[in-house]
């Protein structure tokens, strides 16, 4: 990565203790977490073992890890469980039965809540729907949908009688939901008429008929409604929600799965060309989230937990379903946009449901911080306790903001790093621990995670290196949809370590500070997008003969795309190819592929061997001299 950005991310460091007040109510007192953290650094099969022995299992396990086909680890083999149960059915046994569950509000303002009771009882509904079109263990069920209550109904219904299901964000296209089908073979998917987005009616169903167009390994769609707006239903192949779960039974048994069995699958971007498919499985996936998440926010049996995230990113999937489910907190979800009707909507929604720990990415709080303290304090924010956020690092203006302004001063915020393909929170400050705003803190009990050098050394502190993982952790990633070599990637730069893909520094307390993707991804708006994406959306338009994109700051979003394009013979560089080109990509990609800026190139900087160098147009761009890395093949950056 480019050493002016690092350079810019050297915050200040500045110690922020917790209030005596949160560490006397805290669940994890601060001498316990390092009891905790010696004990899991001494053993963690142990410390996993344990986690694994807070859930209930239909058959526990003959080994914690089964290591025989590293970099294939199978975490408690041997053992059968099912998520579903411990996320659901568990607590509709004890004083969590008449409990919330689940929140919903929609953005005209349309609020629904289920108990675990209720949620169990839709849960069972549509699993016997599901059943009764034909799914069953290791079917692939597709996803799309914006947060709604059955999106959390066809999660958890898909899991509890063994399919898998793969959640495609609303925002994406025909032809990325084509992909992802395509790559799963889904056998049904499951959308909405429509969806309320800032204001407006998002069509859905439409999206899915193109994109099925031709898709023969999808037998049924069921179109739940939620817009009320004419969509096409096709006879035989389209249902209803409503009229097919009206019948069913609202007990349904749940299957008994093998801890290593996959529990979903979701598309993040990758380095080289198409969307990798991570898959996470059953039992590991629900130890190491149902461990961090709780000791992470500090759950108690009063808490109402949000995270603002969308169902369609790992983060809706772990911290707003499962997480939540697993610990038995009230979950709240929230259709719609932050700014609608204005730019107090998420202040309101902590208010009126007395919201006690909010997680939500920076981009969101850049985004309402711009609009001005007033719309935080024309609110009653007193019920919050804790804030977290996740997705890119966060600045220290906004960590003061939201801490300040959200938080009232007394709320820690808690900065959790993670990704798609670690399925948990890995390195983050507990509630108890000394904050430093911009940094991650330290690995999480029972993580460890190094920073080091192209040669797999740590580096000295402060120094900027790779972050890398040093041992498996329960929710990894179990494989990559279709693709062993993809996924032993991560596994081959440093030997015996997991290759994050990021950048970072420790400091000397060894608290660790991300410095940002060292690969060929963005983070845009706190998502992953990959470059080679982006290329093949552009170079699929017919001007475009070749093209580059790197990261650019951006005020809101934290980073955004730029791209540089060689055009054809017969095409003219003008502001209206501009115009045709960001639409050409939004069509390809759906509006998640925001392009803010284009450039027209005669020719792209390449390697001798003709690869792309991306940093130095990078380097061009913010007027500093490239970096001279003396790595001629420079396998790491490119
Ligand atoms: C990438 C993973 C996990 C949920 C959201 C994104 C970046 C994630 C942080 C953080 C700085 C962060 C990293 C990571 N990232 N959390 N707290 N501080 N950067 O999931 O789409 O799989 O992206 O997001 O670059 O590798 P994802």
């Amino acid at each position: 990565m480019d050493r002016s950005i690092a350079d810019e991310l050297l915050f200040e460091e500045r110690v922020i203790r917790p209030l005596p007040q949160f560490v006397v109510e805290a669940n994890l007192k601060p001498a316990q977490v390092a009891e905790l953290r010696e004990a899991a650094t001494d053993d963690p099969l142990w410390y996993w073992e344990d986690a694994a022995d807070e859930l209930e299992w239909f058959r526990k396990w003959d080994t914690v890890l089964d290591e025989d086909n590293a970099p294939f680890y199978r975490w408690f083999a041997g053992a059968r469980c099912n998520i579903v149960h411990n996320a659901l059915e568990r607590h509709t046994l004890t004083v969590n039965k008449n409990k919330l569950a689940l929140i919903w509000e929609g953005e005209p303002g349309d609020t629904r809540k289920y108990t675990y009771f209720e949620l169990n009882r839709e849960v069972n509904r549509f699993a016997n729907a599901l059943r009764g079109l034909g799914v069953g263990k290791g079917d692939r069920v597709v996803i799309y949908m914006p947060p709604l209550p059955e999106t959390v109904f066809a999660m958890l219904a898909s899991a509890k009688i063994g399919a898998v299901h793969s959640m495609v964000f609303a925002g994406f296209s025909a032809k990325a939901l084509r992909g992802r089908i395509a790559d799963s073979d889904a056998k049904v998917v499951i959308t909405a008429d429509g969806f309320y987005r800032n204001g407006r009616v998002v069509r859905l169903k439409d999206t899915v008929d193109r994109a099925l167009f031709d898709a023969d390994s999808v037998e049924s769609v069921v179109v739940v409604r939620r817009t009320g707006q004419e969509v096409d239903i096709s006879s035989g192949r389209d249902f209803w929600y409503e009229e097919l779960v009206r019948r069913e039974r609202t007990q349904a048994s749940t299957e008994v799965m093998d801890a290593s069995d996959p529990l979903f699958v979701l598309y993040t971007a990758g380095t080289t060309g198409k969307p990798k498919g991570i898959v996470h499985a059953h039992g590991g996936y629900m130890v190491g989230v149902n461990r961090t998440f709780r000791d992470v926010f500090d759950i108690k049996p009063t808490d109402i937990f949000w995270c603002a995230a969308d169902t369609g990113w790992i983060t809706g999937h772990t911290a707003a379903i499962y997480g939540p489910l697993l610990a038995g907190t009230t979950a709240v979800l929230y259709e719609g946009h932050p700014n609608y009707p204005q730019p107090d909507r998420l202040w309101s929604i902590v208010e009126r449901y007395g919201v006690s720990i909010l997680y939500t990415p920076p981009t969101t709080i850049r985004m309402l911080m711009r609009h001005g303290t007033q719309y935080p304090e024309s609110h009653n924010l007193t019920s919050l306790r804790l804030l977290g956020t996740v997705g890119e690092t966060i600045s220290p203006v906004t960590w003061d903001w939201f801490h300040k302004h959200v938080g009232g001063n007394a709320c820690p915020v808690l900065d959790t790093w993670w990704q798609t393909e670690t399925g948990m929170f890995m390195i983050s400050p507990l509630p108890v621990a000394a904050l430093k705003p911009g940094s991650v803190a330290r690995p999480l009990p029972g993580v460890e995670a190094e920073v080091v050098d192209r040669q797999g050394q740590p580096v000295p502190p402060g120094k900027t290196g790779f972050l890398v993982i040093t041992k498996p952790w329960p929710a990894m990633m179990v494989a990559i949809e279709d693709d062993p070599d993809a996924y032993r990637s991560y596994w081959d730069r440093v030997p015996g370590a997991y290759f994050a893909g990021d950048a970072a520094r420790k400091d000397e307390d060894g608290y660790i500070w991300i410095q940002g993707r060292a690969d060929d991804v963005l983070i845009i708006a706190g998502h992953r997008i990959g470059t080679a994406e982006l290329e093949g959306a552009f170079v699929s338009h017919k001007a475009v003969v070749e093209v580059a994109i790197i990261g650019i700051a951006d005020r809101i979003k934290g980073e955004a795309a730029k791209a540089f394009v060689v055009l054809g013979d017969d095409y003219d560089p003008t502001d209206e190819l501009i115009e045709e080109l960001k639409e050409h990509v939004r069509g390809e990609l759906g509006p998640v592929a925001v392009v803010k800026a284009i450039e027209f190139r005669e020719s792209l900087p390449k390697t001798s061997c003709g690869k792309l160098l991306r940093r130095v147009l990078k380097s061009e761009e913010l007027g500093v001299a490239p970096e001279d890395d003396g790595d001629p093949d420079d396998c790491w950056s490119a």
